[in-house]
């Protein structure tokens, strides 16, 4: 049977990403608790990393071992990946070793080559193009904080990155709208926002585009790979930082997301994560739940 993967949000169904949300919080309540099962027993989860990372690597590690198998790092440097094996050739062999892959790396089709060539399934733990895990944990916690998603309006305010086309799948899947406020020139894939035009409105004032929101998201304005950029980006993203005053003008109990890490005094104040409208260290800690529950999932359906 061919595996299932979970490269985007658009893998699942909207019925199934809610089976994987509400997993998520009865997982946390049973962690609370210190009463959880070790439901994956002797699986081992290969993860491979071409980009650095704190948050994914310790969640689906820790996670991996709360759940009694064990998960195995692989940084291209020091694996034969970064010698140039080629993806697909990687993907055959290591699937006959572990039982579950996750990869973060650049290029969405470099996930798509090895989900093609491997017999196991693969989630996709960030490429330049999508990062469905994180969208797991920001769902699982505005369902937490708010309850239903769905008919709320979501603003993400700046780039029109990974995090930002993640958001457009979501706005599909849980059926949102999503107003999206970024300069000229740093929109997201304008196909993808074609096929979405009916649930995205596209902005250039992040004021006019926070009001009437549920909740408003940024993400770093330089992601990773993009370095280089970093002094052009903060002058191209003046304007577009999210703060008390940005806050202010959306909905009185709207909540504030960013996946981590952020950059204070750039596109998020001094201050905004430690207010009470900031659900930020939720939303880092639902990325082990959640994907405790995706892994549960995928294998499940093995
Ligand atoms: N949010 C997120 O994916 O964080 P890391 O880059 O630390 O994994
Ligand atoms: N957009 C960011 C997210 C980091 C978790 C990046 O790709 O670097």
């Amino acid at each position: 049977m061919k595996p299932r993967h979970f490269l985007t949000l658009l893998d699942l169904n909207p019925s199934e990403l809610k089976q994987v949300i509400e997993r998520a919080v009865e997982l946390k309540a049973l962690r609370k608790q210190d009463s959880e099962d070790k439901t994956l027993p002797g699986k081992v989860l290969g993860m491979i990393f071409e980009k650095s990372s704190t948050r994914t690597r310790v969640s689906f590690e820790a996670g991996m071992a709360q759940m009694g198998g064990s998960a195995l790092f692989l940084s291209s440097n020091d694996t034969q990946l970064g010698r140039g094996e080629p993806i697909a050739d990687s993907a055959r062999v290591l699937s006959r070793m572990v039982d579950i892959v996750m990869i973060r790396t650049f290029g969405h089709d470099i996930v798509e080559t090895f989900a093609q060539h491997s017999t196991v399934p693969v989630i996709n733990a960030l490429t330049d193009d999508y990062h469905p895990c994180q969208l797991l944990a920001d769902m699982q916690t505005y369902w937490e904080h708010r309850g239903d998603i769905a008919g709320k309006t979501v603003s993400w305010v700046g780039d029109g990155n990974n995090m930002c086309q993640s958001y457009i799948n979501a706005a599909r899947q849980f059926d949102f709208k999503l107003n999206i406020a970024c300069p000229e020139g740093f929109e997201p894939d304008s196909e993808l926002m074609a096929l979405n035009k009916q649930r995205i409105e596209l902005f250039r004032d992040p004021k006019q585009a926070v009001a009437n929101s549920d909740l408003v998201v940024t993400d770093t304005w330089a992601s990773m790979g993009q370095e280089e950029e970093k002094l052009a980006r903060e002058k191209a993203f003046t304007g577009y930082q999210v703060n008390e005053e940005l806050m202010s003008l959306a909905n009185s109990d709207a909540l504030m997301m960013h996946c981590l890490p952020a950059y204070r005094g750039l596109e998020v104040s001094e201050t905004i994560l430690d207010q009470d409208d900031s659900v930020v260290w939720d939303e880092a800690e639902n990325r082990l739940h959640a994907q405790k529950a995706l892994m549960e999932f995928l294998l499940a359906q093995h």
